[in-house]
């Protein structure tokens, strides 16, 4: 397996309570990696810590072998791109402007904007699709429109990692299989090491090659979605009974939930729902 990105013993938290302590990380290159996990257990904290924008208290994390805390910020974006979990643009900031920023790493003052900069912000606004809002304000969008702006900044950058943090929230069931499809994409063809959130156990399943499934400030478990998604360990990590089924299209785990819910099979309603 080729790494990524690697953390070293990395203890990371807030003021002086720790989210994480000593964790040993290994996240593969040219492959797609989700974080699972529930609500607050750590996923965004880890990602940004990753991204150098949360500085660890002890360990460090290594960006092809190399610290990235001891990397400036322009060399850290030219190699990862990050899209946080809720980004703010300035106010009246458009699109298209937005975008333009994914390509600050690749200016100095002997590189200015060129036509090769140009041609990876259309890129990547009609990949996601915002190149007809691109002179519109981004706080004036739509939650999905936004969220498909910010995704079109991040791919303008470029990068080989490309790091997302839920990149589906706010986005109906057709825009969220579009983005993943397009991450698919950008990892399958560009060979991109793609390393996100998301919160939809299934479709990680469905899109990941890794899956890093997070509780307790460590990590549960690691691998690919059919050899770790299981009961038990949806039980651990979301405190929750299901089912774990294959998915008719895919072969892929597919977990449903047990609890209430309208139910034409009599006898299984009994089961799930605990009476
Ligand atoms: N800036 C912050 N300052 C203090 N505590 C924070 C901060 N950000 C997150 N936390 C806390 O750290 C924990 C993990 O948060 P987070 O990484 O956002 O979880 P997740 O993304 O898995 O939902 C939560 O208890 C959260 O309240
Ligand atoms: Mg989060």
């Amino acid at each position: 397996m080729k790494t990524s990105i690697q953390t070293k013993e990395l203890s990371i938290g807030y003021h002086d309570h720790l989210l994480f302590e000593n964790l040993n990380l290994t996240i593969p290159r040219g492959e797609i990696s989700v974080f699972v996990g529930s609500n607050g257990c750590g996923k965004s904290t880890l990602l940004r810590s990753v991204a150098r924008l949360l500085k660890p208290t002890d360990g460090s994390v290594l960006l092809e072998g190399k610290d990235v805390h001891r990397m400036s910020s322009r060399e850290v974006a030219k190699k990862m791109g990050i899209l946080p979990q809720s980004p703010i643009s300035p106010e009246g900031l458009t699109v298209h402007d937005l975008v333009k920023q994914g390509r600050y790493p690749h200016q100095s003052w002997l590189k200015r904007w060129s036509e090769e900069d140009s041609e990876k912000v259309e890129e990547a606004m009609k990949a996601t699709r915002v190149d007809e809002l691109r002179d519109r304000p981004v706080d004036e969008l739509s939650g999905g429109q936004r969220q498909r702006a910010w995704i079109a900044m991040t791919l303008a950058q470029d990068t080989d990692i490309i790091l997302l943090d839920e990149p589906t929230t706010y986005l109906d069931m057709t825009h969220q299989i579009e983005i993943l499809d397009l991450l698919f994409d950008l990892n399958e063809k560009h060979g991109r090491t793609i390393i996100m959130v998301l919160h939809d156990i299934n479709l990680a399943s469905r899109y990941a090659h890794n899956i890093i499934a997070i509780k307790d400030g460590a990590v549960f478990n690691q691998g690919t979605p059919e050899s770790i998604i299981n009961c038990e360990l949806v039980r651990a990590v979301f405190g929750m009974e299901c089912q774990v089924a294959t998915d008719p299209l895919f072969g892929t785990p597919h977990c449903i939930p047990f609890g209430k819910g309208r139910c034409v099979i009599p006898k299984v309603n009994e089961a799930i729902s605990g009476a």
